[in-house]
């Protein structure tokens, strides 16, 4: 192995901090934003069903592949792909998955800093008072006036983009596991907060029923790919991510049990998100189906009813640009490990990306109000990115993760990597990774793309 590039980033200092860093790079705006309103957009329980078992099914199995690798590499995704390639003589074709991943970051990068510059503007327009006693009028209308000004969301996403490259620059370690020590679990007490504001609405009963009463005629192709596309999305998977994370992991911890409870917080997070958002949807008569706006037309009505609601609101928006802001660091993490491996420093690195990304990000801007027009297959801008990494590359990053680590990477290393004490465990987690995820990836693949 190429031993002077292995850990020259750093390493956590133990397995939760591993847990709380690949927790708050899958705890994002995918949760609290994104599985709310593509769940409203395909129709509910079935949507949320098939999710589920894509976590189980892709999800989970890919996750455990993605942070093996890494580990075993020590390297950046590019970099770790490259040597294991040859490590175990397998088609050098597979150093796509290194590529593509870095790719995928700057793309998912510019449109993820655009969202979490909206949740920038909703801390000021909380503490402002912007929404006190407001209902779904004014809540609509605060929404369309920021979307119509692209100056505005220019100037949100550049803020948020300068607070990304500020932690990226200084290393994995400083800076970002302190942070997300305090700040992850008051994350988890205002979103248990909201869930009991929401219990006590008339919409709760109605929001359950959305959630997970199952009909499948709702269900079409696409929604089955958007599902699958959300399950690597929430969890950081397929783009090397999580690999890059992996490869700061100490070498003792087991994957298994770290990876599981990375998963069922992710999911509980967005189930949690998923209640507390179409409560206020059935309570007030909105449209579940009102597409990327609905946590910032639904959640400031809730606020308003509480009291000291737009305090609460206030620290509620912040928490999630804390969330976004972790997330986009991981995002940002295999393009910057690659290019310091590479000799540039760190900050040089963490400029040319977030740079290349900021620019990127104003197609977005501009997809939202100058450019609404403009549709590729009815899709905007902000659209197609969405679609393209979401819903093909992510899940062809995953394939590729579970096919080489599942046929081409030996027993032996995977063994002495995984570190799963149940033999059975283990040999489930095989079957998965070789069979099931990439037969089901592919199989969705086949018959949900809409070409
Ligand atoms: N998992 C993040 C979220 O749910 O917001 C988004 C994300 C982070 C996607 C890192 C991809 C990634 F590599």
């Amino acid at each position: 192995m190429n031993s002077d590039k292995t850990g020259m980033h750093g390493v956590w200092a133990n397995r939760w901090t591993f847990i709380l860093a690949a927790t708050g790079s899958a705890v994002g705006l995918g949760n609290i934003w994104k599985f709310p309103y593509i769940t409203g957009e395909n129709g509910g329980g079935a949507f949320v069903l098939v999710y589920l078992a894509c976590i189980l099914a892709a999800g989970i199995p890919v996750m455990m592949a993605e942070v093996l690798l890494g580990r075993r590499g020590r390297m950046s995704p590019i970099h770790t792909m490259q040597t294991l390639a040859k490590q175990e003589n397998a088609p050098g074709f597979f150093r796509v998955i290194g590529w593509m991943g870095a790719l995928c970051g700057f793309f998912i990068l510019s449109f993820y800093s655009v969202i979490a510059g909206w949740t920038l503007s909703y801390i000021v327009k909380m503490a402002t008072g912007v929404f006190s006693g407001a209902g779904s009028d004014v809540a609509g209308a605060e929404f369309g006036g920021l979307l119509s000004d692209p100056l505005q969301l220019t100037i949100l996403h550049t803020i948020f983009m300068v607070l990304v490259g500020v932690v990226i620059s200084r290393g994995i370690n400083k800076g970002l596991e302190d942070s997300l020590r305090v700040l992850m679990p008051l994350l988890f007490i205002m979103l248990v907060m909201l869930f009991g504001y929401a219990l006590t609405t008339p919409g709760f009963g109605d929001a359950l029923a959305f959630l997970f009463s199952v009909d499948f005629s709702k269900l079409s192709g696409e929604s089955v790919v958007v599902a699958l596309g959300h399950s690597f999305f929430t969890l950081s998977l397929g783009m090397g991510a999580i690999m890059a994370y992996g490869s700061y992991m100490p070498v003792q911890a087991s994957l298994g049990k770290t990876v599981l409870a990375v998963g069922v917080l992710d999911t509980l997070v967005a189930l949690v998100a998923g209640i507390v958002v179409f409560s206020v949807v059935f309570s007030n008569g909105l449209e579940p189906g009102a597409g990327p706006g609905l946590l910032f037309q639904t959640l400031p009505i809730a606020f308003a009813n509480l009291p000291a609601g737009d305090l609460i609101g206030a620290v509620f928006f912040i928490l999630v640009a804390i969330a976004a802001w972790s997330s986009a660091i991981s995002i940002a993490e295999p393009a910057v490990a690659w290019a310091v491996e590479k000799g540039f420093s760190r900050v040089k690195a963490t400029v040319f990306v977030c740079a290349f990304s900021w620019f990127l990000g104003i197609g977005t801007v501009l997809s939202f109000n100058e450019w609404s027009s403009y549709t590729l297959f009815g899709k905007t801008f902000f659209d197609t990115l969405d679609f393209l990494t979401s819903n093909i590359m992510l899940p062809l990053g995953g394939i590729l993760i579970a096919v080489f680590a599942g046929w081409f990477v030996s027993q032996e290393t995977i063994k002495h990597e995984a570190r799963i004490h149940s033999p059975l465990l283990y040999k489930l987690w095989m079957f998965m990774l070789k069979f099931v995820s990439p037969v089901a990836i592919g199989f969705i693949f086949l018959h949900g793309l809409p070409i």
